[in-house]
């Protein structure tokens, strides 16, 4: 019986796709610094999150390591003076000094070494600015608030497909498949690694499988 309702769910949320990932952007611009000189977005696919910044900070920079998607946020952000796409990966960004007002990473943690990538982060902001992640984690079903994430995730979020697109998905005019990363940390190893690299942050496990964290750097 389970099985059968799961099956529908699924079979409903597929006919009214929608991105997990940029329904969290507003989270992220709900949450921005005071202060708004540099931001970087680590991972920015097509750009979006770097346009949408590009509008609250003096210059937005997007690192994205993929060719595809590299054209793709190129393409979204030609004639925006304020920001731009590099072919980098974290540890290669020469931050201006005193270092990013923001960084973001939204669904890329996961395809990084997760202690490494949170200490560039660190590296790479200036005193004061701020980290706000939105991040994948392994769901755990032996898990009571996975669970229950999970059942709640299956009954939203055909519903808000539905909403957001009641007519069914509409095809992107440029798609060179998002290049996607299965994430490996279950719950109890994320909340052990910000703890220790993000001291005093704040995580938070939310629905549609993704988590957010925000942390100030002192
Ligand atoms: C789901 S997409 C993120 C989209 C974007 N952040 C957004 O909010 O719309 C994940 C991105 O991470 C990129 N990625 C893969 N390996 C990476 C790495 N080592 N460092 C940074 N980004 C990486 C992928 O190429 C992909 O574009």
């Amino acid at each position: 019986m389970v099985n059968v309702i799961v099956r529908g769910l699924n079979r409903v949320g597929r006919s009214f796709p929608w991105n997990h990932s940029e329904h969290y952007h507003r989270w992220i611009l709900r949450n921005l610094p005071q202060r708004r000189g540099p931001a970087l977005e680590v991972g920015c696919g097509t750009g979006l999150l770097v346009q949408r910044l590009s509008g609250q900070f003096d210059q937005a920079v997007g690192i994205e390591p993929d060719e595809g998607m590299l054209i793709a946020a190129r393409s979204r952000l030609a004639g925006i003076g304020k920001a731009r796409v590099e072919q980098l990966r974290l540890a290669e960004v020469a931050p201006p000094p005193p270092g990013f007002d923001l960084v973001t990473m939204v669904a890329s943690l996961h395809h990084q070494s997760l202690e490494p990538a949170l200490q560039e982060a660190r590296r790479v902001l200036a005193p004061g600015g701020r980290l706000l992640i939105v991040g994948l984690w392994d769901v755990q079903l032996r898990d009571p608030v996975d669970l229950a994430l999970t059942l709640a995730t299956w009954l939203a979020d055909p519903v808000v497909g539905f909403l957001k697109h009641p007519r069914g998905p509409r095809p992107p005019k440029y798609d060179p498949g998002m290049p996607l990363s299965t994430p490996h940390e279950a719950w109890p190893e994320l909340k052990a690694a910000f703890a220790k690299e993000l001291p005093g942050s704040s995580a938070r496990r939310r629905l549609f499988f993704r988590y957010t964290v925000s942390w100030d750097k002192p």
